[in-house]
């Protein structure tokens, strides 16, 4: 009998590959396969319904993937593939404890996520939500062209710190050099270790040289809040991680300095980041994250604040890039139960 495998999430054959491989797969008879074919998360019944019995599944950001998940499943349970980068709605280690393996898409999105992190940081700087929100609600008329009107700040001279230093915080600051900042403060895993030429994954440091911007760890988190005049959060959501962007560090933040996430909204306090911005300890923010997405309304605090810019987490948002992503997720679901045709994971997480 064929290997039952279930996709938590409708995907568009024609658009995302990865729809398009598992159907295939299933058509060839290689899989048992289910999917959810509404538009939507699963809602939490059918998928704890439907993922009885299966070998491998298919999962988004939305799905907990606890116990209860697992327990569902039941012992036939392989491969846990989830279509994202991040993978904090996985539990690790009931997985590892269960011997159940893990696949991630982290390289097909670092690009598009990259993008997002610099368009934020000049967003922010450049008070382009406070902008676009006066247009919208008809108040252009009343706010001729004037010498301050909407004035932000600019790059160029300024310090920009990375917290969190993989490759999409190596990317964002790539596209981020060629508006002419002219120092970097990056942090690593572990706090004032310099990048190992292993993990300088865009040959950065021959770039920074090569264009004169002085390129350095921080040597404590304090030093990336004083320092950095724009400080961008890259890193994974984890125990040390959360809540660690909180009013004592954002209280050694420059007024004058921004503070942009595209990582995962827990990561900073938002009851912290709208005083900070409201007191004047710091100009603006962008985020393409917020803790308790997606329920963030328009009468949020983070929303309602004019200095800050908030995007519905479309780090990872182009057509491309999804399909990108669906196309590993599928790979690794197929791969973990051994289809023909399948051999290689494209990331699997060492748990
Ligand atoms: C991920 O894959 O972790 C991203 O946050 C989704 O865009």
């Amino acid at each position: 009998m064929a290997p039952k495998v279930v996709l938590t999430r409708y995907l568009d054959p024609d658009k995302l590959e990865g729809a398009a491989i598992l159907k295939k797969a299933a058509k060839e008879g290689k899989i048992d396969y289910t999917a959810y074919d509404k538009p939507g998360n699963a809602p939490r019944e059918w998928v704890l319904e439907n993922v009885k019995g299966a070998e491998s599944v298919v999962v988004m950001l939305g799905d907990k993937i606890n116990d209860e998940f697992l327990d569902a499943a039941g012992p036939s349970l392989k491969v846990v593939s989830t279509m994202s980068a991040g993978y904090d709605h996985v539990d690790t280690a009931a997985l590892k404890k269960r011997g159940i393996r893990l696949g991630t898409t982290p390289d097909a999105l670092t690009d598009a996520t990259a993008d997002i992190g610099a368009m934020l940081t000049l967003m922010a700087s450049r008070r382009a939500g406070e902008g676009i929100r006066a247009v919208v609600d008809g108040k252009w008329p009343t706010m001729p062209w004037d010498p301050l009107l909407l004035c932000g700040r600019g790059l160029q001279g300024s310090t920009v710190g990375v917290f969190g230093f993989g490759k999409i915080g190596q990317l964002t600051l790539k596209r981020l050099l060629g508006f002419g900042i002219s120092r970097v403060l990056y942090s690593t895993s572990k706090i004032g270790q310099p990048l190992s030429p292993s993990k300088d994954h865009f040959s950065l440091s021959s770039l920074t040289s090569s264009l004169n911007v002085s390129f350095d760890p921080a040597q404590s988190l304090d030093e990336l809040a004083k320092e950095s005049d724009f400080l961008i959060v890259c890193c994974a959501l984890t125990e040390e991680t959360k809540g660690i962007i909180n009013s004592s560090f954002l209280s050694k933040m420059k007024p004058s300095a921004y503070l942009i996430n595209t990582a995962r909204g827990p990561i900073v306090d938002s009851d912290a980041l709208v005083a900070a911005v409201k007191e004047g300890k710091l100009a603006g923010a962008g985020l393409d994250v917020v803790d308790g997405e997606p329920n963030i309304g328009a009468d949020h605090p983070l929303v309602r604040e004019q200095k800050i810019v908030v995007l519905p987490h479309i780090g990872s948002a182009t057509v491309e890039t999804r399909s990108e992503m669906s196309r590993q997720a599928a790979r690794n679901c197929l791969a973990g139960i051994g289809i023909e045709g399948f051999e290689e994971w494209d990331n699997e997480v060492k748990l």
